[in-house]
Order: structure tokens, then C-alpha cells, then sequence
């Protein structure tokens, strides 16, 4: 039996639900996608006429939701209406590392997830392709099954894997031209029907399919060897600055080798972001649960360098300003996890600002997306602190050149593009001396800040 999709569902209208759906619109304009929510905050901004507006910041999302929004595209809160009326639905929730009971800092969350699933199978009264868009731990579309199967009204639903491979700042051009496109599932017709769906703007031949669980480990593995990398080369930047290599000439020369390839080597102040911490931590607890001690030792210690390494660029920073940063001004540039996205789950500079607070730091911190509710929910959320004092002793600035007056120090977190083009002499001129720039991105130019008097520090050099 063939599928025919004309109506989609996505519940979830995150990071990943919001972009990838609206994609999926642009390209079929002849099926209707209706994202949902239970944010209805998050459901208005999307619908908002201005779409600076967007709740995600994503170069050329705007275009691609100006296109489609109110043709085929539409946004929601009627949860149960879309389940209702859709022949697909995709669950974008959000799965968050637990933070109580059994797996407890290490197991995915499921409770979005599993209400999903109950919610589905309530509603649907026709039979349904349920797709997993989540990073879900492996197995998951075998829980889900049990639920919808075991409490529904009786309709067939098919399972499918598709897990989203997207990197935020990039997800558009991610969609429109991905790597591959992977999914897995047991059903060859329900496969067909989304296969069918990513093949009118994806070549076939890049789009996989493999059976569920293959499907579900390769997302967490795709995430595990990214990071990976990442912590592989941030941890050769501290040999760099012990023995005077240079990590970037290191990065580049072992890039050139084919077998290793030059992505994914830029050291840094440490890896954020939804997934990465997630995923690592989540395939370290599917080891142990297997008792698999050596497999998930080895991919723990990736974690455990992401954590040396944000701690000992804060260390750095607190030794450099006489070993003491009590009362001192330092300026954060960048609070976002990456550049080009307003998202600032796991980003370093909350624990690097966090850290530098314990020991009496004022911080003032200039992003050019993120809002100023977010920066302080992400510090309140640490509870190192009470809601006040975080007040009072973390500014935010509209103006980057107010957050670094007459500062100590600045920390570069956060590799926007604009940093680099700021009038550098004018920070200069307004900060305090000895002018210290630490940066956390290998973002400026030595030379440069070197000869307009400037104390810097980069990793890995
Ligand atoms: C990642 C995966 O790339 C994506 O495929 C998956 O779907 C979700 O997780 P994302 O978290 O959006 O995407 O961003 P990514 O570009 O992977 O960067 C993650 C973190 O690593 C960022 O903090 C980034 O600054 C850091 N990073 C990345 C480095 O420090 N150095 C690098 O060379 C690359
Ligand atoms: P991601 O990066 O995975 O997209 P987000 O947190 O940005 O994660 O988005 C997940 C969204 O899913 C949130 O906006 C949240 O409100 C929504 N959500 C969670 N559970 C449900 C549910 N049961 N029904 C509808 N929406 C939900």
C-alpha cells in the first residue's frame, strides 16, 4: 500500500522543528504544514507579520517563511487538530539531558516525547507515519511504538527514524543541500512516502535508508565523532601553548591529509550547543547500561576535555590579571553558542562568565542576537547565585563598545563576524591598562591588536 501525504504535522516548533518544516513547505508547496506548539508565545512569534521577529535566528529563514507562511505553511497551537487532520507527523520536541532521578545529568529526557506519543494516539482516528525528528536515545521508536500501538484507536501507525543532521547558523543551506538525508524504518512504503518527500529537492542517491536502530545510533555517533574532533584538537591547544606550536598551523598541516580532512579542527573555547553534551552523555549511559565500561569511559573523556577546557580558559584569565578579577570589569563578547544563531543551550560563556563570578568579576556582556532575558535565565538556571546578585554583578549592553569601557579584559566567547571590524582602537583608548583581549575563538588579528597596545591571548598560541 502507498502512501500519499498531503497533510504534515510537526509538533515542536523549536530549532529544529521551525527550520526544517518550513524547508519541507518551501520545497512542496502542494502539501500543507502546520507546525505546532504548546508555547503559544513561541506559536505568535512565529506568526508575527515582522519576521525579525522569528523566535529562531537562522540566515535566510525569514525569506523561506515569508514565502511559504499563510500558503502552506502554518503555525499553531491546536495541537490536536493537526495530529487530527495529518497523514505524517513529525515530533521535534525537546529532549534534554534529565536533571532528576535514574540517569540523572545523563539520559535523555523523554517526557515531551512520550507525551507526544499518548497525544497521537488519543487523537488519531486515521492510520499515521509517526516520524522521529528528535535526537532520541537508541530504541526510543520502540517505546513510541508500544504507546501508540497499546493506546490508540485501533489505526495502523508506521515508525520512522529520520534524524535531523542540521548545524544551527548553517540550517538552511543544511536543508536545502544536505550530506545525506538518513532514515530508517521497518515499513518499505511508509519509507517510500518520506523518501519521496526530501527526493524533490535531494538526489536520491543521497538519501539512505537503513533500518531503525542503525538510523537512531548513527545520529548520536554523527554528534559523538564532531565533538570529538573538537576535543581532540582543544586538547592539543594546550600543548600548543605549552611548547610554542601553533594550533592553528597544527590544525591546518594534519588537515591536508585526506584521511583526516580540515572540518571541525578549529580550537576553541569549548563546545556548546544542544547536542553535542547531550548526545555524547546519552551514548556514555546506553554503554553503561550495556556495561560496556571501556566504550563509555572513552567517549566520556570527550566531555571531560569540553570541561578542561572552558575552566582553563577562565584560569588563564583570573592568573593573567595578577590572580585576581575581584571587582574587575571584563567584557564578554559573545554569549551564543556559535555565530549566526540567537540559540545559547550549553554555550561556554555561561560557564566561563559563571566561573569568573565566583571569584568577584563584573560582567559585561554584548551579544549581538541573544536577549537580555535569555543571558540572565541561562546564569539563574545554574543557581550558583540568587536572581539578584546575578543582576548585580552581570550588565548587558545593546553597545559593544559600553560593554568594554573601561574594562580589564575582554573575553572574545562567540565568533560573530562583526567583532572583527569594530574599531579596535577606540575599545583600545576607553579600557583600562594593561588592555587584556582573551580570545576564546582565534577570532582577531595578533598583529593588529598587538600594535595598537594590546595585552593578547589566544588559544592554542
Ligand atoms: C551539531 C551538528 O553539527 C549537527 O549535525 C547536529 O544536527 C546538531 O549538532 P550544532 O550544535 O548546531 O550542530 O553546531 P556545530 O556547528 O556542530 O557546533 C557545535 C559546537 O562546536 C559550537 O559551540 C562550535 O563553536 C563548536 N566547534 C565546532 C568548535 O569549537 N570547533 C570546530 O571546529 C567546530
Ligand atoms: P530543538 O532544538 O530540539 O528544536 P527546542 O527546545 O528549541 O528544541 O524546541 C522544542 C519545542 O517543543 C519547544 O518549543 C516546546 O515547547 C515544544 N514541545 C515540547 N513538548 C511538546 C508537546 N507535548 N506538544 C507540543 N509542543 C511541545
Amino acid at each position: 500500500m502507498s502512501f500519499e501525504v498531503k497533510k504534515i504535522c510537526c509538533i515542536g516548533a523549536g530549532y529544529v522543528g521551525g527550520p526544517t518544516m518550513s524547508v519541507v513547505a518551501h520545497q512542496c508547496p502542494d502539501i500543507e504544514v502546520t507546525i505546532v506548539d504548546v508555547n503559544s508565545d513561541r506559536i505568535a512569534a512565529w506568526n508575527n507579520p515582522d519576521l525579525s521577529q522569528l523566535p529562531v535566528y537562522e540566515p535566510g529563514l525569514d525569506i523561506i517563511v515569508e514565502e511559504a507562511r499563510g500558503r502552506n505553511l502554518f503555525f499553531s497551537t491546536d495541537v490536536s487538530r493537526a495530529i487530527a487532520e495529518a497523514d505524517m507527523i513529525f515530533i521535534s520536541v525537546n529532549t534534554p539531558t534529565k536533571n532528576y532521578g535514574k540517569g540523572k545529568g545523563m539520559a535523555a529526557d523523554l517526557k515531551f516525547i512520550e507525551l507526544c506519543a499518548r497525544q497521537i494516539a488519543e487523537v488519531a482516528t486515521s492510520d499515521k507515519i509517526v516520524v522521529e525528528k528528535s535526537t532520541l536515545p537508541v530504541r526510543t521508536a520502540a517505546a513510541l511504538k508500544s504507546i501508540l500501538d497499546n493506546t490508540g484507536n485501533g489505526v495502523n501507525f508506521h515508525i520512522l527514524s529520520n534524524p535531523e543532521f542540521l548545524a544551527e547558523g548553517t540550517a538552511i543551506t543544511d536543508l536545502l543541500s544536505p550530506d545525506r538525508v538518513l532514515i530508517g524504518g521497518e515499513n518499505a512504503d511508509a519509507i517510500e512516502a518520506l523518501v519521496n518527500i526530501y527526493a524533490r529537492w535531494v538526489d536520491r542517491a543521497k538519501i539512505l535508508t537503513t533500518n531503525l536502530w542503525s538510523s537512531e545510533l548513527s545520529k548520536l555517533t554523527a554528534n559523538a565523532f564532531l565533538a570529538q574532533r573538537v576535543s581532540s584538537i582543544n586538547a592539543i591547544s594546550e600543548l600548543c601553548e605549552k611548547t610554542g606550536a601553533n594550533v592553528d598551523e597544527v590544525a591546518k598541516a594534519i588537515g591536508m591529509d585526506s584521511r583526516i580532512g580540515p572540518k571541525f579542527l578549529k580550537a576553541s573555547v569549548g563546545f556548546g550547543g544542544s547536542c553535542f553534551q547531550k548526545d555524547i552523555l546519552n551514548l556514555v549511559y546506553i554503554a553503561r547500561s550495556y556495561n560496556l565500561h571501556e566504550v563509555a569511559d572513552y567517549w566520556d573523556q570527550v566531555i571531560i576535555m569540553n570541561e578542561h577546557q572552558k575552566r582553563r580558559f577562565a584560569d588563564n584569565i583570573i592568573q593573567t590579571l595578577y590572580n585576581t578579577v575581584s571587582g574587575k570589569k571584563i567584557a564578554v563578547l559573545g554569549w551564543a553558542f556559535k555565530k549566526d544563531t540567537n540559540d545559547t543551550r550549553e554555550s561556554a560563556s555561561i560557564y566561563v562568565s559563571d566561573y569568573l563570578m565566583n571569584e568577584q568579576a563584573q560582567i559585561a556582556v554584548y551579544d549581538p542576537k541573544v536577549v537580555t532575558e535569555r543571558i540572565y535565565a541561562d546564569l539563574d538556571y545554574l543557581n550558583t547565585r540568587s536572581v539578584d546578585e546575578n543582576r548585580a554583578q552581570l550588565e548587558v549592553w545593546k553597545d559593544p563598545y559600553e560593554a568594554c569601557k573601561d574594562a580589564h579584559a575582554i573575553a572574545i566567547l562567540t565568533e560573530w563576524d562583526e567583532f572583527k571590524d569594530y574599531d579596535w582602537e577606540r575599545i583600545k583608548e576607553n579600557m583600562k591598562r594593561p588592555s587584556f583581549v582573551f580570545d576564546g575563538r582565534k577570532l582577531l588579528d595578533r598583529q593588529k591588536l598587538e600594535s595598537l597596545g594590546f595585552t593578547y591571548y589566544a588559544i592554542g598560541e
